[in-house]
């Protein structure tokens, strides 16, 4: 089963690909988080996608797409995977097809977590992120037990980068003109499911297991 997160920054495609992945027992692949791993272990790769990052742009699609591409040939995607925030463009969904249908497969569902503008900056300033396993929490909505400590790794939380005001009203914006057309171009492949990302994230779940079955 072959599955791509669509959503606004902050939409949960993060939060939903998780419960996805072990639910159905294939991995989650967040761009997002591959970009942020390299930051960390200070690659080149981090550097470069660093100065796209904190402005609230996207990275060249040069610098995304063999990366995933590569990474979906890996052992543990035989069975499919979960795509967290890839593509994001259209030039990404085009070199995706490409490289699916060059070895006679597809993509089986574009989910599309709704989720209006007006909640998302709200949303964003109570994320929490785990420096050390990367799980995301929320001050609000999904406390962790202990305070700025995670419940799977006991790391430390942090605010990520990319989450203050003014950076999350360009990711927005980025979003409306680059990544929302999407929705189109999946809509034209007949793969598109919608779900509306604004309820308790486990009622967004139980809608996606409807979609993809139990
Ligand atoms: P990326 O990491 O993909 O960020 P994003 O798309 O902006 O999405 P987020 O991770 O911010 O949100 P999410 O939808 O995963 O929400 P989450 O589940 O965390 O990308 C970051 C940057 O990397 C980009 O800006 C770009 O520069 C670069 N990049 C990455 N991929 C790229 C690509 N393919 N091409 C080019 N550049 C690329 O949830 C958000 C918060 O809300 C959490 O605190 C969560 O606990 C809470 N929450 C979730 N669901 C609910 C709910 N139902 N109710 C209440 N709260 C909820
Ligand atoms: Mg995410």
């Amino acid at each position: 089963m072959k599955i791509i997160m669509l959503g606004a920054p902050g939409a949960g495609k993060g939060t939903q690909a998780k419960m996805i992945a072990a639910k159905y027992g294939i991995p989650h692949i967040s761009t997002g988080d591959i970009f942020r791993a390299n930051i960390k272990n200070g690659t080149e790769l981090g550097a470069k996608a660093k100065e796209y990052m904190d402005k609230g742009l996207l990275v060249p699609d040069e610098l995304v797409v063999d990366l995933v591409i590569d990474r979906f040939k890996e052992p543990d995607c035989q069975k499919g995977y979960v795509l967290d925030g890839f593509p994001r463009t259209i030039p990404q969904a085009e070199a995706l097809d490409k490289a699916l249908s060059a070895i006679g497969e597809k993509v089986d569902y574009a989910i599309n977590v709704e989720v209006p503008d007006e909640n998302i900056v709200n949303r964003m300033g109570g994320r929490r992120a785990c420096v050390g396993c990367g799980a995301t929490y929320h001050i609000k909505y999904s406390p962790t037990k202990v305070e700025g400590k995670c419940d799977t790794c006991g790391a430390d939380l942090i605010i990520r980068d990319d989450d203050k005001p003014e950076t999350v009203k360009n990711r927005l914006n980025v979003y409306h003109e680059q990544t929302q057309p999407l929705i189109e171009y999946y809509t034209q492949k007949g793969i598109i499911a919608e779900v509306d990302g604004t309820v308790d994230m486990n009622d967004v779940f139980d809608a996606i297991v409807k979609i993809l079955g139990e």
